[in-house]
């Protein structure tokens, strides 16, 4: 990993990057310009093409080239180093990507397919079209998804594909063709086709909508290395840029719902894959916005799914509300038939987590009855348990004087039990880091290893390794821990096999050497010390740089020298102690 990293500092130079979205000007031994990252109107933005680095003396962002392309671009890590690679024609596969190399293949088959899908819609009439089209979608959204048809036999894409010269073997791992007793077809017939795109730009499978009232209504893309549903989110590739303008990101349930808010002008839009929304799509929304709003059906199964959604974006750190469309069976009707506007409105009105709840358990008690109001304070209780003491504070007095039940009923009703999500939330620390924030090219794959390794041996270690989450920057080892963090915040245990079950078959080999190795029998929690340790010697060290370089972009007899020079001292003496003691800071 380190090893790229060096190879795109070696490649890209700073200015030359920075340029592209920032007018620069000579000064001094750097460069000047206007902050892309805040509002200014004199520039206080500078770059040193000596050290390779950006400091704002307004904002305080600064960084190397990668970081910089992280925030403008608003990817991740991985996503920038990515894209300066391809930029300065670095070969990733040189540098430890096998992964990639081996997939692309399945992009490309993906790609041609969907064009191919995408000519059939386009090119002649056809039901699909029809279909579409009657169901309100314009051409021009149409073209923006790349929505196509697959047409009614068994081997038109097939025959394409073979043309191209495509094996069908090579075809049926990518999910396009099925076969059985030695005979090949298509697996997508009459239908529908949603190409699903990753950030990337890549279609990582599909989505076929049926056009009858026949079954499956929705067939997708078998999970495989490249489409994995728990981790992705359709049509986000649109749409990040505006959940990031919008600083709101609105999840739906179904591909209509979100081609048609989109359609309508509510761009802040993605849709979960017929899955229950997950934690890594949580983490893949905070690099965006820490506010989602869950707009699910109105029917029961819809608000289950919303209570269910609710506790895995809080758990993810983010802040979450809740909206049921009144009238219609969900927002794909609704907004067709109301608008826009009326659909705004909703996101306005849509409930804060707290309220969501409580108004939830608020309608399961009969309040006229003397049983019913104790049942429904404790459940109230029980909700407000779960807040941030703030927060518990404010909910308390309202339901209270909503209510009319005594403020000291409810508050030793609270009291009674300690909270089992309290554990969770009031560290103050969010539950998932800032993926924006990695250690670059100074954690290894050994650090990263290690700590699989240890919390497979003693999952209890998960809650205080996801504070570290960050360094898993190897693509592997990212699902892996991905998948292992989350079945622990969701059931509290792991289970190896099922969590091998949802990676792909690689993956899935690599986790269970893991889990196999004699090393880590012994004191996990020394090892996990010391390992941690490591980890944060290293982010010291990476601040470390980051300050002596802002020292040296600060004009003499500046103020915050002083400041800065204590910073360091201040890391110095912390790294010194990490290393006496890796268990102290
Ligand atoms: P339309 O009827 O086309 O408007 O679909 P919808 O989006 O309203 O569908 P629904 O609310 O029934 O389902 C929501 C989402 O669940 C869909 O977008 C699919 O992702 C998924 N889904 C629905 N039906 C199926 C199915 O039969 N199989 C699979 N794998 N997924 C489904
Ligand atoms: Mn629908």
């Amino acid at each position: 990993m380190s090893s790229i990293v060096d190879e795109i500092k070696n490649r890209c130079n700073i200015v030359d990057v920075i340029g592209r979205y920032v007018s620069l000007k000579r000064s001094g031994s750097g460069y000047m310009g206007l902050c892309p990252f805040h509002g200014e109107k004199t520039p206080s933005f500078s770059v040193s093409e000596q050290k390779q680095f950006y400091y704002c003396f307004g904002c305080g962002q600064s960084g190397d080239v990668i970081r910089f392309v992280e925030k403008i671009e608003n990817v991740d890590f991985m996503t920038a180093v990515r894209r300066l690679s391809e930029q300065y024609g670095i070969n990733m596969d040189d540098y430890g990507f096998r992964h990639e190399g081996r997939n692309s293949a399945i992009y490309e088959m993906n790609r041609i397919a969907a064009l191919f899908y995408l000519h059939q819609l386009a090119d002649r009439p056809n039901p699909g079209r029809d279909y579409i089209m009657g169901r309100g979608l314009d051409l021009k959204t149409i073209t923006r998804f790349g929505i196509g048809y697959a047409p009614d036999g068994w081997h038109s894409l097939l025959e394409h594909m073979t043309a191209k010269g495509y094996e069908p073997a090579q075809l049926v791992r990518a999910g396009l063709i099925s076969s059985s007793g030695g005979r090949y077809y298509d697996k997508f017939r009459d239908r529908v086709m949603f190409p699903i795109i990753n950030t990337r730009g890549k279609v990582i499978g599909f989505g076929g909508r049926i056009l009858s009232d026949g079954q499956p209504k929705y067939l997708n893309t078998p999970e495989s290395p490249v489409f994995s549903k728990r981790n992705h989110l359709f049509g986000l590739n649109l749409t990040r840029k505006h959940i990031a303008e919008q600083d709101a990101a609105i999840i739906v349930e179904g591909y209509m719902d979100m081609v048609s808010l989109y359609q309508h002008g509510i761009t802040n839009v993605v849709a979960t894959l017929g899955t229950a929304l997950t934690t890594n799509q949580c983490n893949i929304l905070s690099r965006y916005t820490r506010n989602v709003i869950l707009s699910y059906d109105a029917d029961q199964a819809g608000r289950n799914a919303a209570l269910r959604g609710l506790e895995v974006i809080r758990t993810a750190g983010l802040n979450a509300r809740v909206l049921h469309v009144t009238d219609g069976k969900d927002p794909d009707e609704y907004v067709r038939k109301y608008g826009r506007d009326a659909f705004l409105e909703l996101t306005r009105q849509a409930l804060p987590y707290a309220d969501y709840r409580l108004a939830h358990v608020r309608a399961l008690y009969d309040l006229s009855t003397q049983q019913g109001r104790i049942e429904y304070i404790k459940a109230a209780a029980a909700v407000i348990r779960d807040l941030d003491p703030l927060e518990a504070e404010f909910y308390l007095k309202q339901v209270a004087e909503k209510e009319g039940i005594p403020e000291g009923a409810l508050r030793r009703e609270i009291a009674v039990r300690p909270s089992e999500n309290r554990r969770r939330t009031t560290t103050g620390e969010p539950l998932n880091p800032d993926r924006s924030v990695p250690v670059q090219g100074t954690a290894g794959t050994g650090v990263q290893k290690t700590l699989i390794g240890l919390i497979l041996k003693n999952p209890d270690l998960i809650p205080s390794t996801m504070k570290y989450a960050y360094v898993f920057t190897d693509p592997a080892y990212y699902r892996i821990a991905g998948v292992l963090f989350q079945m622990y915040t969701e059931e509290g245990r792991l289970d190896l096999i099922q969590a091998a079950d949802t990676l792909s078959a690689e993956d899935a080999a690599l986790l269970m050497s893991l889990s196999d190795s004699e090393v880590y029998q012994h004191d996990t929690e020394k090892l996990w010390k010391e390992c941690t340790g490591r980890i944060k010697i290293s982010e010291l060290k990476r601040k470390h740089r980051d300050l002596e370089n802002i020292l040296e972009l600060l004009p003499e007899n500046d103020d915050r020298t002083v400041e800065i020079m204590n910073q360091l001292r201040e890391i110095d003496a912390s790294v010194l102690r990490l290393k006496n003691d890796p268990g102290s800071e």
